[in-house]
């Protein structure tokens, strides 16, 4: 049945405030029953992490009372709205356990997003970026075996397969090949910008996680670990958040973001297993809800602009589901491994040219060597082969099989 968010009034904005007691919420076990909540949790962490962020910067581009009076309203229910979805996490969970959880997102969310959409640029773009997470779950799972003796099959119980993607030393690329072409606001499939922003927020709130707990550890190893992921994890948002119009208002932006969480949490709600966790999802929908008609009648008042002049009446039929996405995954590596960036485009590395700065670039950060190789080679060194978890047959690729060298 299709919803359509601007004919539901939602919670008013004012009306949205909780007390202490209310955001501080009991966490969910470090083991619980569908590591997909756990997922569900993390992803809209991030997208309210964007929308204060977003807030704070479209404030900051105004001296106009009213809007930012509008702005800091909206923006503290927003941070409110993260602190009860975070809160949730574990705390009995390693910042590695939760690293584990933030892979296996990285993961299902990309190839969940790659097989729905329709747009062959973006998809492109989304596989690009998959094969590349999908290695990080493998590094930071053999990680966790080295420190703390543990298999990362606990956290993702099998539903996310372990096992080397494109080897992560070989995805440092150029600044300037991390930029995509971006969409036009007028002819972009609704479901592509809702694709685009959910994958910007999600890997800029892994970038965050990476970069402020990568010094959590004492072992050089993992800290090493942390700083060379988080690097390809701006990359990533840069690669994701290209794909945008640049061109679209502050105003329309407002209201993209909006839309995108009513989207979101609506989708959360109706897959959700844990029904405390469910009702969550749903207060929060009445809310986004509410905020969404604050961002219309701002477009409306400072641009004249109707929302449904940018936006569909309904959300897209199919909710964004977390599942398990073995096969498509599989297919991706065996097909794309060898794609690498060569400004906007993307190519087979046959085709980059000898002198290309995607070499110089290779030879200036991994001069040394890469953490993201070395724990691989401390593992081999100390249990004879590295941890994986593969569910469904050997590695697709055949030089990434077995214990042999990850190197390709
Ligand atoms: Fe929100
Ligand atoms: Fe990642
Ligand atoms: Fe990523
Ligand atoms: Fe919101």
């Amino acid at each position: 049945m299709a919803f359509a968010p601007f004919d539901q009034a939602g919670i008013p904005v004012e009306d949205q405030f909780r007390s202490w007691s209310e955001l501080n919420v009991d966490p969910l076990s470090s083991r619980p029953d569908d590591p997909y909540t756990l997922a569900r949790v993390i992803l809209m962490n991030g997208t309210e992490v964007e929308a204060a962020l977003f807030s704070h910067h479209f404030s900051r581009q105004t001296d106009n009372p009213e809007i930012k009076r509008s702005l800091a309203l909206s923006r503290r229910v927003e941070q409110q709205q993260q602190k009860a979805v975070n809160w949730l996490l574990p705390g009995d969970a390693s910042p590695l356990e939760t690293t584990l959880s933030y892979e296996q997102v990285a993961v299902d969310l990309t190839a969940w997003l790659a097989r729905m959409e329709p747009d062959p640029t973006i998809q492109q773009a989304l596989n690009f970026a998959l094969l590349e997470d999908f290695d990080h779950l493998y590094r930071y799972a053999n990680l966790y075996e080295l420190i703390d003796g543990r298999h990362a099959e606990e956290i993702t119980q099998h539903l996310t397969e372990i096992t080397p993607g494109r080897p992560t030393f070989i995805e440092h690329r150029h600044p300037f090949d991390e930029l995509r072409p971006h969409f036009a606001t007028q002819t972009v499939d609704p479901l592509s910008r809702l694709h685009v922003m959910t994958i910007t927020s999600a890997e800029q709130q892994t970038l965050n996680y990476y970069m402020n707990h990568g010094p959590d550890f004492m072992e050089p190893i993992a800290r090493g670990l942390y700083a060379e992921i988080a690097q390809i994890e701006e990359q990533h948002v840069s690669h994701y958040e290209s794909m945008l119009d640049p061109l679209d208002s502050w105003f329309a932006n407002l209201l993209f973001h909006e839309f995108n969480e009513v989207y979101l949490y609506w989708s959360m709600f109706q897959q959700e297993t844990d029904e405390r966790v469910k009702a969550l999802w749903e207060l929060h929908l009445n809310m986004e809800l509410g905020q969404l008609q604050e961002a219309a009648r701002l477009l409306r008042k400072y641009e004249g602009r109707e929302p449904l002049e940018l936006l569909p009446p309904e959300l897209p039929e199919i909710p964004l589901t977390f599942e398990s996405n073995k096969q498509y995954v599989r297919d991706v590596l065996a097909a794309e491994i060898d794609l690498r960036a060569d400004g906007l485009l993307i190519v087979p590395e046959s085709e980059l040219p000898s002198d290309h700065r995607w070499w110089a670039f290779q030879k200036t950060v991994n001069a040394g060597g890469s953490p993201t190789e070395e724990i691989i080679n401390l593992q081999r060194d100390k249990q004879g082969r590295d941890y994986r978890d593969e569910t469904e047959g050997p590695n697709p690729v055949p030089a990434l099989r077995g214990t042999q060298d990850a190197t390709v």
